[in-house]
């Protein structure tokens, strides 16, 4: 949920004392008048519906397996079985008859657990009621021959279902917010550290670019004084190569230090695309990738974006995907709709508070990446090639997280980049 941040789960703890806590449950309790005779209900549920608690626990965790949303959060078949045995002993607390602080801590730990592991709440509200009616239908059967205990069985497990509820809630909003906060706080840091850093670079850059200037002229004297020695004017080149380097260097710190303002336009997005191929073409006469460019049809060919950004995107994507490809390779790039937009019946149109999405994905013929996670490939100064400053990838992601978009690498074979765009703000 939100990838990027480094929280530690000492910092989701929200001051609530023992006492607090302590007085929040008695208020939930008065409030749903829970009562030690509701207590010992639950106790002799418990005793006879024990022997259901792992066919529940298995129905949770095939729920949870069979939807995205929830199998997502899911590290691996290990943490599914250490999960089981977390709910089975969850239940066994639910059932034991003791009521107190230590319960109550460990039920506010869930909620602060789930936003930590990036859980939508939606889905463990929904989880906890899916147990809920596993619970009724095993009291149901336990109690087949005796319906007036069943009445008051069920009055008492769904009191303690519903304080449950209550409480990893609580913990939940709490800490979701705390995260928000704490996200904020971690985001205004890290601008006013570029911020700080591009005023640096570009002092920096300005105070150098007198020296290349100068160091330049020089060189070029000096290959004039020794144009007889084509060796020693091959060492001339190679040092002004590389003042050259420090120059782009320089120039891409600073671009990737300073705040983006988007200057937004209507862009037709097929004239972009080959407007950044056709421009590599030129640099590079002659390009000997070929580009397979495809547009799915219906889809809005305009964005309202800043061209000369996603221009720099583009280019350094098709750049990427063409040194990939090597002589004679293919680059593929293909416009789709974002899947929410494709997941829409046609008729029903697109929700008004939901602004349209479109994907682009490039894709080449190359080797594939073999770099884990691909997603270090997007890091400042992170680079496999011997030339460039490492800065290409990470000034395009911020290029395109300014225009509230997303790109990422898809994982497969082929080396593929996915760009994820609304088409307005
Ligand atoms: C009735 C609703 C649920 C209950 C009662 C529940 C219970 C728990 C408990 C007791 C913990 C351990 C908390 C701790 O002490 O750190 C936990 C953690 C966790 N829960 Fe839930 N959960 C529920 C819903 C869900 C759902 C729907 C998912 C979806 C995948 C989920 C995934 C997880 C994960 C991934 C952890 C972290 C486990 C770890 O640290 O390895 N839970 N949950």
């Amino acid at each position: 949920m939100f990838p990027s941040l480094e929280i530690n789960p000492q910092d989701l703890v929200v001051d609530k004392s023992d006492q607090e806590l302590q007085e929040f449950f008695g208020q939930l309790r008065d409030y749903l008048e829970w009562s030690e005779e509701d207590a010992e209900q639950v106790v002799a549920l418990g005793a006879l519906v024990a022997h259901q608690f792992p066919a529940m626990v298995d129905d949770f965790y095939s729920e949870i397996l069979r939807h995205a949303a929830t199998r997502q959060v899911l590290k691996d078949e290990q943490q599914v079985v250490r999960l089981k045995q977390t709910l089975q002993l969850w239940l066994a607390q639910l059932f034991g008859g003791v009521y107190d602080l230590k319960y109550v801590k460990a039920r506010w730990q869930v909620g602060r657990r789930h936003v930590l592991i990036g859980l939508d709440q939606t889905y463990a509200t929904a989880a906890l009621g899916r147990l809920r009616i596993r619970i009724n239908a095993a009291a149901s059967v336990a109690f087949e021959t005796a319906p007036g205990h069943l009445s008051q069985a069920l009055r008492s497990i769904n009191k303690l279902m519903d304080l449950e509820s209550a409480i990893i809630n609580s913990a939940y909003q709490l800490s979701f917010a705390r995260l928000i906060e704490l996200s904020a706080k971690q985001q205004m840091q890290q601008s006013e550290r570029l911020a700080a850093i591009g005023q640096m670079v570009t002092g920096l850059a300005h105070e150098s670019r007198n020296a290349l200037q100068r160091s330049h002229a020089c060189l070029e004297t000096l290959a004039m004084e020794i144009e007889d020695r084509p060796d020693a004017v091959r060492l001339v080149q190679r040092v002004q190569n590389a003042l050259d380097h420090l120059h782009t260097l320089y120039e891409e710190v600073r671009n990737y230090a300073a705040p983006i303002k988007l200057d937004r336009q209507a862009v037709s997005i097929p004239k972009l695309i080959m407007r950044c191929w056709h421009q590599l073409e030129h640099k590079w006469k002659p390009v000997n990738s070929k580009l397979r460019f495809e547009m799915a049809d219906g889809l809005p060919c305009d964005g309202q974006w800043d061209s000369l950004r996603m221009e720099q995107v583009l280019t350094n994507l098709f750049q990427n995907a063409i040194d990939a490809s090597g002589d004679q390779g293919e680059v593929n790039c293909v416009v789709l709709p974002a899947p929410d937009i494709a997941e829409l019946p046609p008729a029903d149109g697109l929700p008004a508070d939901r602004p349209p999405r479109i994907m682009i994905e490039i894709s080449d013929s190359g080797p594939g990446i073999s770099i884990h996670p691909p997603s270090k490939i997007f890091e400042p100064f992170f680079t496999t090639k011997t030339k460039g400053t490492g800065l290409g990838l990470a000034i395009s992601r911020r290029a395109v997280q300014a225009h509230g978009g997303e790109i990422d690498v898809v994982p497969g074979s082929k080396a593929t980049f996915r760009i994820v765009l609304p088409l307005v703000t």
